[in-house]
C-alpha cells in the first residue's frame, strides 16, 4: 500500500517537529504545516530535516483563515495527494491578565487555536471519509482542562478543542475516521520558554514529576492514536502533563 499522507499544522514548532519525525518513522508521508510569515524559517528547518535524512514537504497557510486553509490543503493534495492524517497543532499564546487583555489578544488566540480547527479540518474530512480511513489529532492543552492565571484566551480555546473533537468523532466514526485530543502539560519548547524565569519555576514546582515534558513525549502519543490499531479510539483526550492535572 502507498504510504498515507499526514498533514501536521505547526509542523516547524517544538512540538510539531517531534510530531513529524515520529510520523516519519511510522511511514507517513509529513507535510508541515507553517505560518505564511515563517517562510524562511520554514525553509531552513526543511533544509536542517534533510541534512538529517528526513525528507518532509512544507506548504504555507494561515489556519487562523479558511480561504488560506482551503489554498494550503489544496496546493498539498496538488503535490503530494490527499492527506489521511491531520494533526492540529498550530497555536500561538498572548498571556495577558484578563483586565489587561485587548480584543486583538483574545481573537489572535481564539482564531488560531480554535477557528483553525474548523478551518483546515474542514478540507480533508470529506476526502477521509470517502476512503473510509483517517486519524485527526487535536493538540490541546494541560491549561485547557484546569484553567491558566493569564491564559483566558488560550484556555478558552484549548477547552474548545476537545469539545470539537467529541462533537466530530461522532460524526465521522461511521466511516473509519477517528478524532482525538492530546493534552500536554508544560513541554520545553520555545512557547515555555517564553514565560518568566520565575513564573516557569513555580509551575514546575506544581508538576509531581518535577520537570516539563519533553517534545517526543508527546510525538509518542500522537503516533500510537495515528496507528491503524487505534481505529477503535476516538473522542477521547489524554493528559500528558507529568502528573500535574489528573482527571478520570
Ligand atoms: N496565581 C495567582 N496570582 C498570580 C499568579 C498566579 N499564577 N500570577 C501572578 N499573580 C498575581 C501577582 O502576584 C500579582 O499580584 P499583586 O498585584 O497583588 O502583586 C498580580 O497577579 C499580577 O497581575 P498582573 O495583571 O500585573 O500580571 P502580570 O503582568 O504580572 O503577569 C502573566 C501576567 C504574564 C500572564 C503571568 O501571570 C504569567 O506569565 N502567567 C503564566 C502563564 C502561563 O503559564 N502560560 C503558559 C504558556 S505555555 C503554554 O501555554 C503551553 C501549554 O499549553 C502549557
Amino acid at each position: 500500500m502507498a504510504a498515507r499522507t499526514a498533514l501536521v499544522t505547526g509542523g516547524i514548532g517544538g512540538i510539531g517537529s517531534a510530531i513529524c519525525r515520529e510520523l516519519a518513522a511510522k511511514g507517513f508521508r509529513v507535510v508541515a504545516g507553517y505560518y505564511p510569515a515563517e517562510k524562511d524559517l520554514a525553509e531552513q528547518w526543511q533544509q536542517k530535516q534533510h541534512a538529517e535524512g528526513l525528507k518532509f514537504e512544507i506548504a504555507s497557510g494561515d489556519v487562523s483563515s479558511f480561504e488560506d486553509s482551503q489554498q494550503m490543503v489544496r496546493d498539498i493534495e496538488t503535490r503530494v495527494g490527499p492527506i489521511d492524517v491531520l494533526i492540529n497543532c498550530a497555536g500561538i499564546t498572548r498571556d495577558k491578565t484578563f483586565r489587561k487583555m485587548e480584543p486583538d489578544q483574545w481573537r489572535a488566540v481564539i482564531s488560531t487555536n480554535l477557528d483553525s480547527l474548523f478551518n483546515v479540518t474542514r478540507q480533508v474530512v470529506d476526502g477521509m471519509m470517502e476512503r473510509g480511513w483517517g486519524r485527526i489529532v487535536n493538540i490541546s492543552s494541560v491549561n485547557g482542562q484546569r484553567g491558566q492565571f493569564g491564559q483566558t484566551n488560550y484556555s478558552a480555546a484549548k477547552a474548545g478543542a476537545h469539545g470539537f473533537t467529541m462533537a466530530l468523532a461522532q460524526e465521522v466514526a461511521r466511516k473509519g475516521v477517528t478524532v482525538n485530543t492530546v493534552s500536554p502539560g508544560y513541554i520545553a519548547t520555545e512557547m515555555t520558554q517564553a514565560i518568566a524565569e520565575e513564573v516557569r519555576q513555580q509551575i514546575i514546582a506544581q508538576v509531581p514529576m518535577a520537570r516539563m515534558g519533553e517534545p517526543d513525549e508527546v510525538a509518542y502519543l500522537v503516533g500510537v492514536l495515528c496507528d491503524d490499531r487505534a481505529g477503535y479510539i476516538t473522542g477521547a483526550n489524554y493528559e500528558l502533563n507529568g502528573g500535574l492535572f489528573m482527571s478520570f
